[in-house]
């Protein structure tokens, strides 16, 4: 799976140094604060629980299915890897630059006793596994925090199996207005007033102290952050020979049916993403629930 063994390991982590500058500064971003990071009370049983009861993440399992490798890029805190992990015996990688994130991520595995995943410390831009491996791969929220959306979306994509799938998440430009208009606020007032206006902190547990602070400076103090529309995600793909296969939100603006407006439709059949489609389905990303939760959009692709 590694094209270079020249790695020291550290708690079961396989650790590769990263010279990038861009790099040391988005892990220097994230050593104190891991982002997404657990609530108190998770275990084994909570994340399966979340996990199947997240439209997204159980769509997402049933559409992996069985005897899979699976690479996770900018995998976190793993909360996706170790959830898709539980019950199976896919073979998962769970990647990230920070060591403090992914020293969380296996430490959780390891408590619950989650066997199949291997935790790797690296910059996407060094390459680190083989050609061709991955039957999927998994990367949501990462690429616009590097130093190039995709020059890292083509690096990652060499390590993707022909007819493999990717899913790539990225911030909207039209999405993430409200984010920006919540930065304001947040400079201007600080975190006491950011309830008010930020509606994922509503959500999370007021003793999961560790998760608000993580999400507050993720979303709103991040030094290495751009957004990007449909157009150029689209564009991207062409380029890297990844055949578009649907997104969420979907491209069907003017076939709004409830089915579509729900997630797991990413999954289940292919999509045309006409412009006016893109168009209209961006705006109204500043309005709805994308816009609540920080503007993201996914694009699912196969490799040609
Ligand atoms: C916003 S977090 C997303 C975490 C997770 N995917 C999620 O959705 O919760 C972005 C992650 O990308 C990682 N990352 C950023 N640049 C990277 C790079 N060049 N190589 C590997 N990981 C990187 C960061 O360390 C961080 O953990």
């Amino acid at each position: 799976m590694l094209k270079n063994k020249n790695y020291s390991s550290i708690e079961g982590i396989k650790l590769f140094l990263s010279s990038d500058d861009t790099t040391k500064n988005v892990i220097s971003f994230y050593k104190d604060d891991p982002f997404p990071n657990y609530e108190l009370t998770d275990n084994k049983l909570t994340i399966l629980e979340k996990g199947d009861n997240n439209l997204f993440t159980s769509s997402l399992k049933e559409f992996i299915g069985y005897n899979k490798k699976i690479l996770e890029v900018g995998a976190g805190t793993c909360q996706l890897s170790n959830y898709l992990g539980i019950g199976n015996r896919n073979n998962i990688t769970a990647f990230d630059a920070n060591l403090s994130s992914l020293k969380i991520g296996s430490d959780f595995a390891k408590k619950n006793e989650i066997k199949n995943i291997n935790f790797i410390c690296g910059d996407i831009f060094n390459e680190h596994f083989e050609d061709e491996y991955f039957d999927i791969i998994l990367c949501n929220g990462v690429l616009h925090h590097t130093k190039d959306t995709f020059a890292a979306m083509e690096k990652i994509s060499k390590s993707l199996k022909k007819d493999g799938i990717i899913l790539v998440g990225l911030y909207n430009k039209f999405g993430r207005i409200r984010t920006f208009f919540r930065k304001f606020m947040y400079k201007l007032l600080g975190k006491k007033y950011l309830m008010l206006f930020d509606p994922v902190l509503r959500k999370i547990n007021k003793k999961s102290v560790k998760k608000i602070d993580a999400w507050i400076k993720d979303q709103y103090t991040h030094p290495v952050e751009r957004s990007h529309t449909y157009d150029e995600l689209l564009e991207a793909f062409e380029k890297t020979n990844i055949k578009f296969f649907n997104s969420f939100p979907s491209c069907d603006f003017f076939n709004e049916t409830e089915d579509n407006q729900n997630i797991s439709s990413l999954f289940k059949r292919g999509n045309e993403c006409k412009k006016i489609d893109r168009i209209l389905t961006q705006i109204s990303m500043i309005f709805n629930r994308q816009g609540d939760e920080g503007g993201l959009y996914i694009f699912l692709g196969q490799k040609k």
